[in-house]
């Protein structure tokens, strides 16, 4: 056999070389079917991907799959934060996810030691952590949230009860807005999310008049201020199917852009630019997942996602009760 050593891939702690000559999509299917794996991939996955995921969702819907799975191994297409949620779900599941690199850049923006001194300084606010934080940040949580539910359950509080909301402060002060609440907010974002530019969109609706503006509550809040709709990945998604528009811009990961076309063949999805010339509207850390990594995590059942105990039992706690607030 061949070996194709421009294709040798890189796999947490395995280089092996992959077969240039296989069929992977057909593999993939064997190996879950074999091994009993469930692929469960997010909406910002390349297309390639999300066309043979058993599942493709919002965060909150990938946790809701991963809670009442059967499959013996789960394999993650997504990020380090969505492989770990997964985990402390299923601590007797092997979770697997395609390349262990694949981190989040909010999720890094709130470390746990200087968050746990910010909690520790306002020890009257409760703490809601939206999902995309680590699985330390979520043991220091009280109710975590996702963009689908976060207002929701903001609003299952009373309110006057001081609340510290992590870690991202776009959608936090989104949440402000909208429920008329003062939360305090950790000062963390989306790099994907904060790299749109207000006055090229502006200039792009010019060109597109009819064209609907939809954005992700990541998004700042000058971009959210002109959005005509603002959801998760999946209500932007629903959006675009029962709204009757037929021109969007998209102000969020283009990976959502290929399940919009899908179900909607007949309309126009624009992705939102970025403030520069790069393609910082696709998440470097959502990208680095291929279908030569899928293949190779299925196949040496590694990469896989640990989380040590005491903190998956506290990071479970917030995580159960945001799934049953969400019902
Ligand atoms: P949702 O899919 O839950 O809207 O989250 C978007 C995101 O940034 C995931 O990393
Ligand atoms: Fe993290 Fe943003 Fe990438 Fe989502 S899009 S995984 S929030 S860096």
């Amino acid at each position: 056999m061949l070996i194709d050593l421009e294709n040798v891939q890189k796999v947490g702690f395995v280089d092996v070389p992959v077969d240039p000559t296989l069929d992977l999509e057909a593999e993939i299917k064997r190996l879950k079917k074999e091994k009993n794996a469930v692929l469960l991939a997010h909406y910002y996955q390349e297309s390639e991907i999300q066309d043979i995921a058993d599942y493709i969702g919002d965060s909150l819907g990938l946790a809701q799959e991963a809670q009442k799975t059967q499959a013996d191994i789960i394999l993650f297409a997504g990020v380090h934060f969505m492989a770990e949620t997964a985990k402390i779900l299923n601590p007797n599941k092997k979770v697997l996810i395609p390349d262990l690199k694949a981190g989040c850049s909010l999720a890094d923006s709130c470390p746990p030691q200087a968050f746990a001194q910010f909690k520790a300084k306002h020890p009257d606010h409760i703490v809601i952590s939206y999902i995309n934080c680590t699985a330390e940040i979520k043991a220091l949580t009280d109710v975590i949230c996702t963009s689908s539910n976060a207002v929701k359950i903001v609003e299952s509080f009373p309110k006057d009860q001081p609340i510290i909301f992590a870690p991202d402060k776009n959608l936090g002060a989104y949440i402000n807005k909208k429920t008329g609440r003062n939360m305090l907010l950790w000062n963390g974002a989306c790099m994907v999310h904060e790299i749109f530019s207000l006055e090229k969109i502006t200039k792009l609706k010019v060109h597109h008049p009819n064209a609907k503006i939809i954005a992700h509550p990541e998004c700042e809040a000058p971009i959210l201020d002109i959005a005509d709709f603002i959801g998760s990945t999946t209500a932007l998604l629903n959006y675009t199917v029962t709204d009757d528009a037929t021109e969007y811009i998209v102000v969020t990961e283009t990976g959502i852009l290929h399940q919009m076309q899908k179900k909607s063949p007949h309309k126009t999805f624009i992705p939102a630019p970025p403030n520069n010339n790069c393609a910082c509207n696709d998440c470097p850390h959502m990208k680095l997942n291929t279908l030569e990594k899928i293949y190779l995590a299925l196949t040496h059942e590694q990469p896989e996602i640990d989380v040590p105990e005491p903190i998956r039992s506290q990071a479970l706690k917030p995580l159960l009760r945001m799934l049953e607030l969400s019902k």
